[in-house]
């Protein structure tokens, strides 16, 4: 069966300009706890200094109303961000890193190495409290600083975050660039290292190829997609990145070949309008304060 990690809350909003307020992205998690996605990626315990919008993911958390049957988890850069992760009551984490040197630079200001240094020891305490651990690989594809990666480096990077013992590998299309050949090119290679039960795909849809991406996914096994509902958002530090796949057009494509989705369309519908005339409305406002027509 097909499990849906839903990142609305993190990477749809992340990046949005407009100040949005706790109750709103409450709101939205609560909202989205009714369409039947297994993780909820609730926000990021990064530095508010490099991701504003997410200075609030602890109150976030203790305002949501949880549902037992969903883990609700947070991305985590270092120590401090598992503190405070697990301060929250964070159902699980998720660390990332990337494929380019050029991201990693621009993303969390380190080597790719140097974040393996930052995230061993969050591994490390995260699974001694048997807090389970997700890992992230960004530019798994395409790198907005360096263009193509080579499929065997980033298979490289994604190999070595799965021996940490993470739950599984999200390899990001970060940038939407991906073709369904650069797809499978990346998975021939990876799935001879690690197992198509540990990896998840994350696809952002600049270029409207996410549906292809994840049909070709589909047909290598793969079972977990992130998605974001409303198809909001980006990376703040991957210029030209647009917002992730949106659920409902993952949920659309994988039923359209035959897989088995259990996601509730009517709440998903429910949750997406809420966010998004959340947005145009505080968008609106933001462009009438600043004197725009
Ligand atoms: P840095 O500036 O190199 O490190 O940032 P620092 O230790 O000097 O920290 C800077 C300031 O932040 C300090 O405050 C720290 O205390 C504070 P100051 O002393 O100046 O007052 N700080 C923290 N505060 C709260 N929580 C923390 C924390 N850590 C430090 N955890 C760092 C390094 C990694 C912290 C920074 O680069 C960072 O937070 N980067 C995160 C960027 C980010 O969130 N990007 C978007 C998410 S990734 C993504 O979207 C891709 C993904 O969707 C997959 C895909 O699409 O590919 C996952
Ligand atoms: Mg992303």
């Amino acid at each position: 069966m097909i499990r849906i990690v839903e990142v609305g809350p993190r990477d749809g909003l992340q990046n949005e300009p407009v100040p949005i307020p706790t109750e709103a992205k409450v709101a939205f998690v609560d909202a989205l706890s009714e369409i039947g996605a297994a993780d909820i990626e609730v926000s990021a315990f990064v530095s508010p200094k490099w991701v504003p919008q997410l200075w609030d993911a602890k109150e976030v958390f203790e305002q949501i109303k949880r549902n037992e049957d969903i883990t609700y988890s947070a991305l985590v850069p270092n120590e401090r961000g598992l503190e405070r992760a697990m301060e929250a009551k964070a159902d699980k984490i998720a660390v990332f890193t990337a494929a380019s040197e050029g991201f990693s630079g621009k993303n969390t200001n380190c080597s790719i190495d140097t974040s393996f240094e930052r995230i061993d020891p969050v591994i490390t305490r995260a699974q001694a409290m048997n807090l389970p651990v997700r890992g992230y690989v960004s530019t798994a594809f395409w790198c907005p600083y360096e263009g193509r990666i080579a499929p065997e480096k980033a298979a490289d990077v994604i190999e070595r975050l799965a021996d940490y013992g993470v739950t599984d590998v999200s390899v990001g299309d970060t940038i939407g660039k991906a073709s369904p050949d650069e797809v499978k090119a990346l998975l021939d290679i990876v799935l001879k290292r690690v197992p198509a039960e540990r990896i998840a795909m994350h696809f952002h849809d600049t270029y409207g190829r996410a549906p292809q991406n994840v049909v070709a996914s589909w047909e290598y096994g793969i079972e977990i997609y992130d998605a974001c509902t409303g198809g909001i958002g980006g990376c703040p530090y991957a210029p030209g990145a647009s917002g992730n796949v949106a659920t409902g057009t993952v949920v659309r494509t994988l039923r359209a070949v035959g897989a088995d989705v259990r996601i509730d369309f009517e709440a998903l519908e429910s949750a997406r309008q809420r966010i998004i005339e959340y947005l145009c409305n505080a968008g609106a406002e933001n462009a009438l304060a600043q004197g725009e027509e």
